[in-house]
C-alpha cells in the first residue's frame, strides 16, 4: 500500500510539474488536444458535467507507457479546452483492472450515497476486469465532486458470468424517471440495455445487434438523444459504439425499453472515417441547451502501443458537438468541434478568396499547429485538396476525388511510419461525400501529430495520426486533372492549451 501511495503521489506531482515544463514541448506532442503528462492512455471514461466542471476520466496505466494496470486517470476543465490534471481517480486493485465506464451526477440522490443535504454523489459504473476470469460491472462513488472515490462494498452490481461483458454507459431517462445502461456483450456483438431506479439494482430490457460492422469485437456503446439540424424541438436517438478497431452509429428511436432503427441497410455509418478514432462517448448531465458533446480516443489498436511518442502515449480528440440531419433518405450524424475551440485561434496566417488553382500551390506559412478552413469548387474530373506537413516529400494529403465523389486522407508518406507494420499498411482512408452546391468545405484541425478533418458542416469526419520530421511544416493546396476555384481559405495559428 505504501509503495502504491508513493508511486501515486509521485506520479501526480510529476504530472503537474510536467505540464508547465519541458514535457509538453516534445516532438509529436499535440498542443491543443488532451494528452496525459506521462504514460499510456486509451478510452475516455466517465465524461460528466458536474458543478461547473467537465470531468474527463480515461483508461490509464499509472506504471508505464504501454497498455496495462488499467485505472481511471482524471482531468477537469471549465471550458472543454484547457485541462487540469488530477490524481488517478480509481486505481487498479490487486488482480482487478478498472476498465471503461461511465459517470453520472446523481442529482436526486437515487443511490442514497449522500447522507447529508447539499451533497450530490458522482457515481461511476465501470467494468472490473480480472484477466481470463471475469468482466463484471462495478460501482464507485464520490461525495467530494470527484476528488476521492469509494468503491461500493457490495460490488459487483451486475454479473452475468461472462468474460466479455463490458463498457457500461448510463444516463437518466427523464420520460420514465429511471436510469438506463447500455453495455456490450463484446464477442456476441450485441448491446444490452438495462434499467435501474437507484444505479445499484439493474433489470435487463432488450438487446440490439449484431448489425452493421461485425468484423471486430463490439466495445464502448453509448445511446443518446440529439437534435435534428434545422428542426427545432425534433430529436432522434443515436446508438454509437466501437466495433474494433473503428466506430459505427445507428440513428433511430428509443422508447425506454428498446432501440430501433428504420429499415436496415448494408451501409455502415461511422462517426469517423479515418484510422484513428475509437471508443468515443458523450458527456452526461450537461446543462440544458448545451450541445450533445463527445470525445474519442485518437489511436488504433492495430498499432496503438507502438506509436513513437514518449513519455506519454495517445491523445483525445477535440470535443465534438453532435446533431443529426436527413440527407436524401439517410440519417447522418453531424459533428463539429465545440465552439470553445475557436478561442484558440491566435493569428490569421493566410487568407485567400476567389482564386483558381491548377497544380500545386505552396501557402506562405510554416506550421504544424493550425486550423485551416477551405471552401473549394473543383471542376469536373479534378482531384483537389490540401497537403500538410509538406515540403520534404512527407506530406499527408487530404483530397477530394470528383469522379468517385470521395474525400480521402492519405498518410502513406509521413516521415516516421516503420514503427509498426500495421501503421505502414493502414495509410489511406476514404468516404463518400457529395458536393454541396458544387463546393466542398473542409475544416482541418492540425496539431503536430494529429489531424481532424470535418467536411461539409461535419457530415463526414476523418481523424488520423501522422509522424512528421521537424522540418515538415509546409502547407500546400492542389488541384490535378482540372482546376479548382478557391472560394475561400483561411489559416489560423492555434494557441497551446498547456
Ligand atoms: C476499448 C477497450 C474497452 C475496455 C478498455 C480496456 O478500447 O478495449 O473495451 O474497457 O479498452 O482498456
Amino acid at each position: 500500500m505504501r509503495v502504491f501511495l508513493f508511486l501515486y503521489l509521485s506520479w501526480f506531482s510529476l504530472a503537474s510539474f510536467a505540464q508547465d515544463l519541458v514535457f509538453y514541448k516534445e516532438k509529436y506532442r499535440p498542443q491543443f488536444h488532451f494528452t496525459p503528462a506521462i504514460h499510456w492512455m486509451n478510452d475516455p471514461n466517465g465524461l460528466v458535467y458536474h458543478k461547473g466542471e467537465y470531468h474527463l476520466f480515461y483508461q490509464f496505466n499509472p506504471m508505464g507507457n504501454r497498455w496495462g494496470h488499467m485505472s481511471w486517470g482524471h482531468a477537469v476543465s471549465k471550458d472543454l479546452v484547457h485541462w487540469q490534471h488530477l490524481p488517478v481517480a480509481i486505481p487498479e486493485e490487486k488482480d482487478t483492472m478498472i476498465f471503461s465506464g461511465t459517470c453520472v451526477s446523481d442529482i436526486h440522490n437515487t443511490s442514497g450515497f449522500a447522507k447529508t443535504p447539499g451533497i450530490t454523489p458522482l457515481v461511476a459504473i465501470y467494468t472490473a476486469h480480472i484477466e481470463n476470469v471475469s468482466q463484471t460491472q462495478h460501482l464507485a462513488y464520490s461525495l467530494d465532486d470527484g476528488r476521492t472515490w469509494i468503491k461500493y462494498n457490495r460490488n459487483p452490481i451486475l454479473d452475468i458470468g461472462s468474460k466479455e461483458f463490458r463498457d457500461p454507459q448510463v444516463f437518466w431517462y427523464e420520460p420514465q424517471k429511471k436510469w438506463v445502461m447500455c453495455v456490450v456483450l463484446a464477442t456476441d456483438k450485441k448491446v444490452r440495455f438495462y434499467s435501474s431506479a437507484n444505479l445499484i439494482q439493474w433489470q435487463p430490457l432488450s438487446d440490439f445487434g449484431p448489425a452493421g460492422d461485425v468484423n471486430g469485437v463490439w466495445e464502448c456503446p453509448d445511446l443518446f438523444e440529439v437534435p435534428v439540424e434545422g428542426e427545432p424541438r425534433k430529436t432522434k436517438w443515436v446508438l454509437m459504439h466501437s466495433p474494433a478497431p473503428y466506430m459505427q452509429y445507428f440513428v433511430g428511436e428509443f422508447d425506454g425499453a428498446a432501440f430501433k432503427t428504420g429499415k436496415a441497410t448494408d451501409k455502415i455509418f461511422r462517426p469517423d472515417y479515418g484510422p484513428d478514432y475509437y471508443a468515443a462517448i458523450t458527456y452526461k448531465n450537461l446543462p440544458v441547451r448545451s450541445p450533445v458533446t463527445s470525445i474519442g480516443w485518437v489511436n488504433n489498436w492495430n498499432y496503438a502501443n507502438d506509436i513513437p511518442t514518449s513519455p506519454w502515449k495517445s491523445a483525445m480528440s477535440l470535443p465534438r458537438k453532435l446533431s443529426v440531419k436527413k440527407i436524401n433518405t439517410e440519417w447522418v450524424l453531424l459533428q463539429q468541434p465545440v465552439e470553445a475551440i475557436r478561442s484558440l485561434r491566435e493569428k490569421q496566417l493566410v487568407q485567400l478568396k476567389g482564386q483558381t488553382i491548377s497544380g500545386v500551390k505552396r501557402l506562405p506559412v510554416s506550421t504544424r499547429q493550425c486550423e485551416l478552413n477551405i471552401t473549394i469548387q473543383p471542376s469536373d474530373g479534378a482531384n483537389c485538396g490540401v497537403r500538410l506537413a509538406a515540403g520534404n516529400g512527407h506530406e499527408i494529403e487530404i483530397g477530394y476525388n470528383t469522379v468517385t465523389q470521395t474525400l480521402y486522407i492519405d498518410r502513406s508518406k509521413t516521415a516516421h511510419r516503420s514503427f509498426h507494420a500495421n501503421f505502414e499498411k493502414l495509410t489511406r482512408y476514404e468516404t463518400a461525400v457529395p458536393l454541396n452546391n458544387k463546393t466542398l468545405t473542409l475544416s482541418v484541425l492540425f496539431d503536430q501529430s494529429i489531424v481532424e478533418v470535418f467536411a461539409n458542416n461535419g457530415e463526414a469526419v476523418l481523424t488520423a495520426q501522422l509522424f512528421p520530421d521537424e522540418k515538415d511544416n509546409g502547407i500546400e493546396i492542389f488541384s490535378h486533372k482540372g482546376s479548382s476555384g478557391i472560394v475561400s481559405l483561411r489559416v489560423w495559428k492555434m494557441k497551446s492549451i498547456w
